[in-house]
């Protein structure tokens, strides 16, 4: 925060007394609809809405009743509203993912924020890849800047338990695969998660994100959590609203907010959160673009001893609804605080106050559903980074690999037991879906299930399939889960013992491109490693025997094309290449 106040770049656009005659080009269509002169050019503060609702994307569709409370609140506080599209992205309705589009939706709202009269703006986050779009935005322009989630949909019922958004998709796929439903009561059972309005009501990517948002300062104190149909998601709305105003006479900027040490408390609070693995790669992406650094070794150093104390699913057993009653992100972050867990509570956060201030004396108001911190769901919950022959780097969630696995491979550090198993290779999802159930694999318990052309290159965008359910036949025998490897990602409400986002990946030349089906694959999860026991020589022939541009089909279209030639690996937050160049662009052209 400076302490003088900057004019308003809006008034260069709208009462600029060196250009009169640009003043009145500017001006003159914003007059169209019916705006006045007095609320362009008297000095309001002009609030762009960064609108992610619509049709095309229900999880944020809410969003477009929300923005009228917005508004009121913009109004209420003295500001005028401008609001403005934002590319699409709906997590379960593009193809071939809507990661792709997390770059396109980040480069055309720079160019919205940067390129038009807009002194502040509220970020619309919700569906998992639009809170990261728009933060990252917000950071390379750096003007004011609040975020507001659409928050989750109601719990998800059926029979008389919860069932959570994409959670039950993966129960349901097991119960079908077994015989135990026709696909009409698949459709019954995982539509049965969809609610009401509002995102994944899951501790997925869109919980995890939206929270993340809050725990980094930039949402209001305990306005990640609320459902999207409860009315305090409305007054939220106006509240915000009104903060971004005062935001903007304060000169209040991301760069103030998004600090390295918000950063470093976001890496705790997604361990205690049991946040999804694709939060590294949007943090790490959001830091970039403040000129933050932020890394996968950041994420298991400060991250891996945290404990786990929201009980949702996919890690536990609760949703949405129980999350917001249980205290949210406030009830989290102040048990963090009392334990001395939270590495810098003095942060400052988009209401002015630091995060101390706003969440220092709240606790869980559930111990069920959020853990005391005495009482934790597991103690060490975080990340950890892997490397070896396989690849340079990828992300494990420990919070989701069952006991017996933990307590085998990663709990006892005097045991030097490690995972051995056989590899069997899969060449893309489609490959999977055509082979995993071939008895001919004779996959079993002692395998390791790989994924590969599943990264930003290889299935642009990066593909969320790294979660490989077993063969039916190793279903019906009771076995739910096998370790995964792979340069794709996981849903962030799936929950098996997978290693993923690796990179760099098999289309930019990693490791995962010479494992062969039959190798031997070690995981050692005390030190860190993941290696084909394979010999030097072997892999060089492998590699020596690889096609031009392996694990990488021709692009479907120019975005995809232009997407791929300028993406950076999954850990370095799949940023565009020279994008993260560009800091601090809107006080640089004032
Ligand atoms: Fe949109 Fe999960 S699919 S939030
Ligand atoms: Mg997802």
């Amino acid at each position: 925060m400076s302490d003088k106040k900057p004019p308003l770049r809006s008034q260069k656009w709208f009462n600029n007394p060196d250009d009169p005659e640009m003043t009145a080009l500017y001006l003159e269509r914003y007059l169209n609809y019916g705006l006045t002169r007095e609320e362009l050019q008297s000095g309001k503060p002009i609030i762009g809405i960064a609108q992610t609702g619509s049709d095309l994307s229900p999880c944020n569709r809410h969003h477009i009743e929300l923005s009228k409370r917005v508004r009121d609140g913009v109004i209420s506080a003295g500001g005028t509203v401008i609001e403005i599209p934002v590319h699409p992205i709906q997590e379960t309705g593009k193809r071939p993912t809507a990661m792709l589009d997390r770059n396109l939706a980040y480069l055309s709202l720079v160019e919205t924020l940067y390129g038009y009269p807009i002194d502040g703006v509220v970020l619309n986050i919700g569906c998992d890849k639009t809170t990261p779009a728009l933060l990252m935005a917000a950071a390379t322009v750096n003007i004011p800047a609040i975020a507001l989630s659409v928050g989750p949909m109601l719990n998800g019922w059926y029979r008389g338990e919860r069932t959570g958004s994409g959670t039950i998709v993966w129960k349901a796929r097991e119960l079908l695969a077994a015989g135990e439903i026709d696909d009409d009561g698949f459709l019954e059972l995982v539509s049965s998660s969809a609610t009401s309005v509002g995102y994944c009501n899951t501790m997925g990517t869109a919980s995890t994100m939206n929270s993340l948002a809050e725990a980094l300062g930039m949402q209001l104190p305990g306005s990640a959590a609320i459902p999207a149909a409860y009315r305090k998601r409305g007054q939220i709305s106006y509240e915000t609203g009104k903060r971004v105003v005062q935001m903007v006479h304060d000169d209040l900027r991301p760069t103030d907010i998004m600090t390295r040490e918000a950063f470093e408390n976001a890496v705790v609070v997604n361990s205690a959160i049991g946040g999804s693995t694709n939060a590294p790669i949007h943090l790490n992406a959001i830091a970039r673009h403040l000129g933050v650094e932020l890394d996968n070794d950041d994420w298991q150093r400060l991250g891996h001893k945290v404990p786990l104390l929201v009980n949702l699913q996919p890690a536990g057993a609760y949703l949405g609804e129980d999350y917001f009653h249980a205290g949210g992100v406030p009830a989290v972050i102040g048990g963090l605080l009392g334990a001395g867990l939270l590495p810098h509570p003095d942060v400052i956060t988009a209401n002015g106050k630091t995060m101390a201030e706003n969440c220092g004396d709240k606790r869980t108001e559930t111990p069920d559903v959020i853990k005391p911190i005495a009482e934790p769901m597991t103690k060490e919950a975080g990340f950890i980074n892997l490397s070896g022959n396989l690849f340079d780097s990828a992300i494990m969630k420990t919070s989701v690999i069952s006991e017996e696995f933990r307590d085998r491979y990663l709990s006892n550090p005097d045991d030097p037991d490690a995972f051995e198993g056989r590899a069997v290779v899969f060449d893309g999802p489609e490959d999977f879906h055509k082979r995993i159930d071939d008895e001919s694999l004779a996959i079993d318990e002692h395998c390791v299930l790989i994924m590969r052309g599943a990264g930003p290159i290889g299935y642009p965008g990066g593909a969320e399939v790294v979660n490989m359910r077993p063969p039916a036949y190793l279903l019906k025998r009771g076995i739910h889960a096998l370790p995964c490897v792979g340069d794709g990602r996981q849903s962030g409400t799936s929950g098996s013992p997978s290693i993923l986002n690796a990179s760099p990946e098999a289309a930019d030349g990693g490791g995962l491109a010479l494992v062969a089906t039959g190798d031997r694959i070690r995981i050692d999860l005390r030190a860190f490693t993941a290696n084909m026991l394979v010999e030097d020589a072997e892999l060089e022939r492998r590699r020596n025997a690889l096609p031009d541009r392996p694990f990488a089909p021709p692009s479907q279209s120019p975005w995809q094309d232009i997407f791929r030639e300028k993406v950076r690996p999954f850990s370095e937050g799949m940023v565009l290449d020279g994008a993260t160049d560009f800091q601090d662009i809107a006080r640089k052209s004032t």
